[in-house]
């Protein structure tokens, strides 16, 4: 990693249609950033949360996990300060990032989640000094990354994963337009499930034509989906072929990164600016 790379504190969001993979990226990411050294923590926002089981712990580990505070705004001005909650709702993985749930829906007919969103936003929104990497696993659909719910309006970038159907592209592309909305300075694609050339080339053309920028893709692999049918998956070594699409997609996510750290606008208003909404 770059020396300027290293220096920004990456505020990133994991996105996309359902079922493609964003768990699953999601976790390989942030482990391997923790396995750089980075200090990451790592935000399950899925109303039937399961990051900690990509993360290493069982399943009763990760129903245990406390759910953050709904509605909590963080750092000044409020209730909270990000490392207090840290500390108190943070639970180190096997992995090595720190787990953070959001949200978590127990009961039939418990309500929108909104409120949960709404910490996860602020928490973005403050300084995380103890965190060089708050990496979020967001819920699918859109809703919540729209203009009144904006979980994400402090993110620096956003990671669309897609799947080799044009549905899933679809999706990434409304998810883009509504990166613009938020002011979010970085969109890219991963392509996940690949399992043959076609796949690939797939993800290339339709991510093009959608002028979203692949950063890499990630091939369908036999051995993350055993896992998955047998519970924890957050330490089942990495493919040679997973390691290298994750390898590219880390290279392409520094060069963001290092571009989001040299932006006049961002150094002005200092490394946590909020960009309010
Ligand atoms: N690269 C991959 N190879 C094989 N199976 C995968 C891969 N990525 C994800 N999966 C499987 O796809 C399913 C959905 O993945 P998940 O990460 O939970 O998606 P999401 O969080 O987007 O809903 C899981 O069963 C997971 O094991
Ligand atoms: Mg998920």
């Amino acid at each position: 990693m770059t020396a300027v790379a290293e220096q920004l504190r990456l505020k990133l969001g994991v996105v996309g249609k359902g079922g493609v993979g964003k768990t699953t990226v999601s976790g390989l990411l942030a482990r391997a950033y923790a396995e750089r050294g980075q200090r990451v923590v790592a935000i399950d926002t899925d109303s039937n949360p399961n990051l900690g089981l990509s993360l290493g712990l069982s399943l009763t580990e990760t129903e245990v996990v406390p759910v953050l505070p709904r509605s909590t705004v963080v750092g000044s001005g409020g209730t909270a300060a990000a490392a207090d909650l840290l500390a108190q709702y943070g639970r180190q993985t096997p992995a090595g990032p720190v787990l953070l749930s959001a949200i978590k829906v127990a009961a039939a007919g418990a309500g929108c989640t909104c409120s949960g969103h709404a910490t996860v936003r602020s928490l973005l929104g403050d300084a995380l000094e103890e965190v060089d990497v708050a990496l979020v696993d967001m819920e699918a659909g859109l809703e919540h990354l729209s203009r009144s719910g904006g979980t994400l309006a402090h993110a620096d970038l956003l990671l669309v994963v897609c799947e080799p159907t044009r549905k899933s592209v679809l999706t990434a592309a409304r998810t883009a337009a509504l990166a613009v909305e938020l002011g979010i300075p970085e969109v890219v694609a991963v392509g996940n499930k690949a399992r043959t050339a076609q796949d690939v080339a797939f993800f290339q053309d339709a991510l093009s034509s959608e002028r979203i920028a692949l950063a890499g893709v990630l091939p369908y692999d036999d051995v993350v989906a055993a896992a998955d049918r047998a519970g924890p998956v957050g330490l089942v070594p990495v493919a040679a072929e997973v390691q290298r699409a994750l390898d590219d997609v880390l290279a392409v996510l520094d060069g963001c990164r290092a571009r989001i750290a040299a932006d006049p606008a961002r150094i002005e208003a200092g490394p946590w600016s909020s960009r309010g909404l």
